[in-house]
């Protein structure tokens, strides 16, 4: 099967984290940033584990430090996610990354954003919304800035809130008065949770900031009166085999929890989450898919419907992507 020619959807990706190391590598030596650390001998990103995955993150992410390195960035992950046959992507973008938290500055760097996303709308048909995500390390604190800066953008195009980070710090009430600023902004809500927290993470995420989708997620598996929970409320996890796999969470795809969650009725979608990090691409997810579980193109179509109904964009832009979906 053509994988890459499949329309497909994704709903979790950071924008910083589909960096090429390429990109990065040559961003670096435009500004004169020292990137000692962050890749291997053969030119990878380099990292150990989850803690050292979001320390080189962050390090590669200082090269980027003006709107127009967002908006080439934008450009790079919008071509090569066009190429994997994504019609539709939602990317998530921190205010902490994008002018530390300020809302005049905040508005530059989306600006500019959305300046390059249009121009690879009308390149390659690709649709591009934003997620604002505040980061849990940075602490409530900075997440409230980062709701801020959320709420005063909240439209057609900013159209979620969410968190990533270390879901070894905090809790997830301790970030509820940013969830609930942004609930009130009008955006639609997800977090990250059971990626490195185990089940009861998912139920702290669902309780105390009543998100309608959870990034990863996997990890409720561990719990059948929860599994039984997100099929019965239809909670759609944005579950990234890729990474979980590279970051060392399952030995393979094969043994990954996708299809027992979906076989138990919890609804699924496939994303990449920081694709060049774990070496992966949408084709290749779907491919590994394949593979591990036989799943077909009916089975891709279904994930690609899923993924349609659960998107944060509004109707228009659902209806557009419909037509896409069925003309495919
Ligand atoms: N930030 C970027 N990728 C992430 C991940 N997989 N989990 C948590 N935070 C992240
Ligand atoms: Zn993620």
């Amino acid at each position: 099967m053509d994988f890459a020619a499949l329309p497909k959807l994704e709903l979790h990706l950071h924008h910083e984290g589909a960096a090429p190391p390429d990109f990065i590598r040559r961003l670096g030596q435009e500004k004169s940033v020292n990137l000692e650390g962050v890749f291997d001998e053969a030119g990878n990103y380099a990292f150990r584990d989850f803690v050292h995955f979001l320390q080189v993150y962050e390090a590669a992410t200082a090269v980027l430090k003006t709107p127009e390195d967002y908006a080439r960035l934008t450009t790079a992950i919008l071509e090569e996610s066009a190429a994997n046959g994504v019609i539709y992507t939602e990317s998530f973008i921190s205010p902490d990354f994008c002018g530390g938290g300020d809302v005049g500055a905040w508005r530059e760097y989306l600006a500019a954003i959305r300046e390059a996303a249009d121009a690879a709308e009308r390149a390659h048909g690709i649709v591009l919304r934003g997620i604002v995500t505040c980061v849990r390390h940075f602490g409530p604190e900075q997440a409230k800035r980062a709701a801020l800066c959320a709420a005063e953008t909240a439209g057609d195009w900013i159209v979620g809130y969410g968190m990533g980070g270390d879901e070894g710090k905090g809790r997830p009430r301790d970030f509820a008065w940013s969830y609930d600023l942004a609930r009130e902004a009008g955006l639609r809500l997800t977090v990250h949770a059971g990626e490195w927290g185990g089940p009861r993470s998912v139920v702290e995420a669902l309780d105390d900031l009543r998100v309608e989708r959870i990034g990863h997620g996997v990890r409720a598996i561990e719990d059948p009166a929860l599994v039984k929970r997100l099929a019965r409320d239809g909670i759609v996890l944005e579950v990234c085999p890729g990474s979980n796999v590279s970051l060392g969470l399952y030995p393979d795809v094969a043994r990954h929890p996708i299809r027992m969650l979906q076989e138990a009725g919890v609804r699924i979608t496939v994303s990449t989450d920081d694709p060049p990090f774990f070496h992966t691409t949408m084709a290749q997810e779907y491919d590994a898919l394949h593979r591990a579980f036989g799943w077909e193109a009916e089975a891709f179509a279904q994930i690609a419907r899923t993924a349609l109904d659960a998107a944060f964009c509004n109707e228009d832009t659902k209806v557009q992507i419909a037509k896409k979906l069925e003309t495919a």
